[in-house]
């Protein structure tokens, strides 16, 4: 028994360091073990010894089965670590790449698009963003921007009023960043404030939630020209066209004094069959609302100018209907919506691959 497993063992050990994948190695072990397997072969021939020559040579022949079994073991998990780790190395995910755009689901907003392409362009201005509350105290709203309690421009904003927070309101326009501002008392100004804002009105112009952009700028010899050539070079890179013609029309705000009403003219509005189109409000800002915010007239002055957003986003994409913005309707989403890697730079294009081009 001895002898034949000597003459077995160093060619059957060899054979199984050498098995180069775990179908090689189980041929061996079927070889070796299986049913019809050379150790198995030995196992059936012990019958035919006597009981103490039996007792022996099975001795003999379990420690070589289990040393051969150990050894298929061993080299059976060796095979399997290197089929995981090839395969680990393989399927390895770097996730420092950059995602990859979803072109079927998800698109960005027009309105958030909008309102990041006019961020940019006043960044680049070196204005800074501003934030004000949307429920929003009397002071803020009305007061303070020389508003008083009887002043009819009040009945012209359709104030939504918080029922269960007396003297609260949902702001009706963003100029409430404006006093904000200034209440802080740093000096000189120049920042710009997106938000929503509410006004009880419903129709295809006028949704009751909108949004608007306020512009402040205050410092020691700002003057007209300065907002006019804000304002103009605002809308040239925002409708991203040269031929924008701006008419500055005398109107009335009460935190302005002188107060205009900017009408953009040209190719732009001719493309909606009109020869201006209202845009904004804007005006040198009242001495009354630099006096409110603790501002010395006689020292500071400067400008200020807000508008809504929706209604750029209407004219800049063509979108008809304010209402449907607020409609979570996935076709029109799809269809007026931006892709979400396609992010508004000066360089490069605010709108360049915008969702319909
Ligand atoms: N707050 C005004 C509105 O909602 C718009 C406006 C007009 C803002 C003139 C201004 C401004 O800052 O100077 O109709």
């Amino acid at each position: 028994m001895q002898q034949q497993i000597n003459d077995m063992k160093p060619d059957l050990l060899a054979a199984i360091e050498s098995a180069s994948d775990l179908t090689t190695l189980d041929e061996i072990r079927v070889s070796a073990l299986g049913k019809n397997g050379r150790i198995t072969a030995l196992m059936k021939g012990l019958g035919a010894l006597s009981p103490d020559e039996r007792k022996q040579a099975g001795q003999i022949l379990n420690t070589f089965k289990t040393e051969i079994a150990n050894a298929l073991e061993a080299k059976k998990q060796a095979l399997e670590t290197a089929v995981l780790n090839a395969r680990l190395a393989s399927e390895s995910v770097d996730v420092t790449l950059p995602t990859r755009p979803d072109t079927h689901t998800g698109r960005i907003h027009p309105i958030s698009q909008v309102m990041e392409e006019m961020l940019t362009i006043f960044a680049q201005m070196g204005f800074e963003l501003a934030e004000g509350p949307d429920i929003e105290d009397d002071w803020h709203n009305f007061e303070a921007l020389n508003i008083p309690p009887s002043h009819p421009s009040r009945q012209m904003q359709a104030t939504f009023f918080m029922e269960n927070a007396p003297g609260t309101i949902l702001r009706t326009q963003t100029s409430g960043v404006q006093i904000r501002t200034m209440e802080k008392g740093k000096l000189p100004i120049k920042i710009v404030a997106p938000g929503r804002t509410y006004r009880c009105d419903y129709d295809a112009t006028h949704s009751p939630m909108f949004h608007q952009i306020e512009g402040l700028v205050i410092d020691k010899t700002t003057n007209l020209s300065h907002l006019k050539g804000v304002l103009e070079e605002f809308m040239k890179l925002f409708f991203e066209t040269d031929d924008v013609v701006l008419r500055f029309r005398p109107s009335y705000f009460p935190f302005t004094e002188p107060s205009y009403e900017a009408d953009v003219g040209g190719a732009l509005a001719k493309t909606v069959g009109k020869e201006w189109i209202e845009l904004l409000g804007c005006g040198m800002v009242h001495p009354q609302v630099l006096r409110n915010c603790g501002i010395d007239p006689n020292e500071y002055q400067g400008f200020a100018f807000g508008c809504g957003i929706d209604r750029f986003a209407m004219l800049k994409y063509n979108i008809p209907d304010i209402r449907n913005f607020f409609e979570s309707d996935m076709r029109w989403i799809r269809h007026y919506g931006f892709l979400p890697l396609d992010v508004p730079t000066i360089t490069s294009g605010l709108s360049m691959n915008g969702g319909k081009k």
